[in-house]
Parts: structure tokens; C-alpha cells; sequence
């Protein structure tokens, strides 16, 4: 599904003396890798303090943490996405409140958000699935209505924009992953949040840090989540070709929808929202009749491919807390959906090769 190792030999020597600096270096946790890729990243999306942690779903857990989430709190969020983001909301001891998914873009449906809205809401958490920015207009109006946090999980959507302004930058926090093959991917886990506002950045960073603003003085509970120096200096290699790499993903993205919109009774392609440049963490489209005999033929031929997601979240076993039948766009997207090849080192004629091994699945 992404090649992990033809993107490393592209950039090898850059990617190796970037990692030997560090070793020879002796600064292996925060220090200046760190700093310095804070910063490219501030500077990248346009925010005013961009904080590294361990992981996307890190992440997560300190934007909640910043806004002191507790037990009996709602967040409004979508089924239709990586574990991760309920994981965060439940181990707070908060309710994860779904909303159903657009079936046109598997991002959540911003119109139907409102009504989930109670006393106990606190924040709504959309997740910009599959590298396509949620309508960021729409929650951040409804948000500022009813006085609530808007926490943009972005894991799949560095470099994606809604409106001309980038993912991360335009709810009041946002959570991304550096898991090796997201578009900005580590060599191990990594993730950062980001923010504009100063208050906000302080106490993140704090709770980062076990929620210590100076050596052995521990004010409020924290967790321990750094970003690795190692991690930090292969990310500043790898950020300035993140436009250059998200430019192709686009390619091959546009590539699979030209072949396949012309069999529109068999597959639906996925539908970019006129304000949206998506970058295509995901190329997910939907086989109508199903998908068995597409992932049969593909197995066959030795075609990578991959469903996100099989089970929505709200019929997790972890989670259990609805019913088939509640969010009938998102059990659709979950029975029907397949994820095709796409990243960095992918050409137009190995999509169309898939493309093709697709059609012929079908007998198209
Ligand atoms: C939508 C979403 N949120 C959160 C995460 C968690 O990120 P990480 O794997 O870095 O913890 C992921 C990772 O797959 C994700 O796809």
C-alpha cells in the first residue's frame, strides 16, 4: 500500500547523515532536531506553536488533557475512523458521541452535528479522513455557537487544506501522526499537536512533560511524550518534499477516479469537496455489488489493497456502545469500501495497471 523503502533510497544519504548527526550528537531527547522541526512546522502549516509528542493518538490525548476532559463529558466525533480517536475520548473516562459519516467524501456529516450537541459537550473532533479536510467553516461556526473546542485530528491530512488554509491550522487544536506511512512519515511513531493559541501551547507542553514546568515540580498530572531526536532529524529531511510527494498522491488519486468514473453503477469514487485539496492519505473507493470478488482478483495478482475501516467504531467490542443500524452511511462505507495503492513513489501507469486489474475484477 506505500512504499516505505523506495521513499528512504530516493533520499538515503540525506536520511542516514541526518541520523548519524543525532547519534554522534549525544542530544537524543528534545534538544535542537527537535526545535528545529518544530519550528519547519510552524512555519509549514501557519501556526503559531506546532508541540512534538510520541504518537498521533499522544496527540489526541493531550489536546483532551489540555482542555481537562472528564468523565460524564460528551465529544462529538465521527464512527468512521482509526481507533485512535475514541481511544483517547474513553480512556479520559468521556463519551464519544458519533455522528453518521457524508457518504460522498467519509468525512462526518457537519449537518447532522448539531443535534448531538448537549449540557456535556465539550469539543467536537472531526477527523479529516483520508487526507480530505472536513468542512472546517461549518464546525467552527457551530462550535463557536454553543462555546465548544474544535480538535482537528489531522493524523491523515498534513499538507491538505480546507479553503486555502492547511488542516491543523484552523480548529483551536489539531493532532497529527508521523507513523511511518502517513504522508509525513518517521522511522518509528512521532506525532505533534498543534495550535494558535499561547495558553493552550503551555499547558500541552507541560503535560507532555509530566506535567512539569520545572525539573521535580509537578503541578498538574501529566504523561510522559517526546518526540524522539532521531525521528525529529529524518523529519527535517523528509518535510521540504512533503508538497513534491502529496503532488503525486494527487496524481494517482485523479488517475484511479478518471478510470473508474465512467463505471459509476459499480463503483463510487470518492467525491472532493469543491473548497478541499485533499492529499489522499487513503484512495478508498466503493464497490457497490461488494467487494469479495475486486479483493479476490487483487490477492490474485499480487495488487496490495486494504479496508479502512471493517468495523465502525461504534460496534467495536472496546467501545460497544450502538447498534447496526444506527449510522447506516458509515455500516455501508465499512461493508463496501477498498483502499487501492497510493503514496509518494506510486506512477500514473502502476495506477493505471491497478485501476485495470480492478475493472477486470468486475468483468468491466
Ligand atoms: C485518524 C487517525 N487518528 C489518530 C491516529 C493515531 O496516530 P498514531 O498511530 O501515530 O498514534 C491515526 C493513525 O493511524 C489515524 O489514522
Amino acid at each position: 500500500m506505500v512504499d516505505v523503502l523506495g521513499q528512504y533510497y530516493r533520499y538515503q544519504e540525506e536520511i542516514d547523515n541526518a541520523v548519524l548527526e543525532v547519534v554522534r550528537s549525544g542530544k537524543y531527547i528534545n534538544g535542537p532536531y527537535v526545535q528545529r522541526f518544530e519550528k519547519a512546522m510552524q512555519d509549514y502549516l501557519g501556526v503559531r506553536h506546532a508541540i512534538a509528542c510520541a504518537s498521533g493518538t499522544d496527540a489526541l490525548q493531550l489536546t483532551l488533557m489540555a482542555i481537562d476532559v472528564k468523565p460524564g463529558d460528551e465529544i462529538i466525533t465521527t464512527p468512521f475512523t482509526f481507533a485512535a480517536t475514541t481511544e483517547t475520548i474513553a480512556l479520559l473516562g468521556a463519551t464519544p458521541i458519533y455522528v453518521d459519516i457524508d457518504p460522498n467524501t467519509f468525512n462526518i456529516d457537519v449537518e447532522q452535528i448539531e443535534e448531538k450537541i448537549t449540557s456535556r459537550t465539550r469539543a467536537i473532533l472531526p477527523v479529516h479522513l483520508f487526507g480530505q479536510p472536513v468542512n472546517m467553516t461549518r464546525i467552527n461556526e457551530i462550535a463557536r455557537k454553543h462555546r465548544l473546542i474544535v480538535i482537528e485530528d489531522a493524523a491523515q491530512a498534513v499538507g491538505a487544506k480546507w479553503e486555502g488554509k492547511m488542516a491543523c491550522s484552523i480548529g483551536d487544536m489539531a493532532a497529527i501522526s508521523f507513523y511511518p506511512s502517513k504522508n509525513l512519515g518517521a522511522f518509528g511513531d512521532g506525532g505533534m499537536v498543534t495550535t494558535n493559541d499561547d495558553k493552550l501551547a503551555h499547558v500541552i507542553r507541560t503535560i507532555a512533560n509530566h506535567g512539569s514546568e520545572r525539573a521535580y515540580y509537578h503541578d498538574r498530572l501529566g504523561v510522559n511524550s517526546r518526540l524522539d531526536a532521531i525521528q525529529a532529524a529524518i523529519l527535517n529531511v523528509k518535510l521540504p518534499y512533503l508538497d513534491e510527494w502529496n503532488a503525486t498522491r494527487v496524481a494517482a488519486a485523479a488517475t484511479y477516479s478518471e478510470i473508474f468514473a465512467a463505471h459509476s453503477e459499480h463503483i463510487s469514487i470518492p467525491k472532493v469537496d469543491p473548497h478541499a485539496e485533499p492529499i489522499w492519505h487513503q484512495y478508498s473507493i466503493i464497490l457497490k455489488k461488494g467487494r469479495e470478488p475486486v479483493i479476490a482478483y487483487l490477492k490474485a495478482a499480487g495488487i496490495p489493497h486494504n479496508i479502512y475501516y471493517p468495523v465502525p467504531l461504534h460496534l467495536q467490542k472496546a467501545y460497544a456502545q450502538g447498534k447496526k443500524g444506527d449510522f447506516p452511511h458509515t455500516e455501508f462505507a465499512a461493508e463496501h469500501i477498498l483502499s487501492l495503492p497510493i503514496h509518494s513513489e506510486i506512477t500514473s501507469t502502476e495506477a493505471e495497471f491497478i485501476a485495470g486489474h480492478v475493472l477486470e475484477a468486475l468483468g468491466l
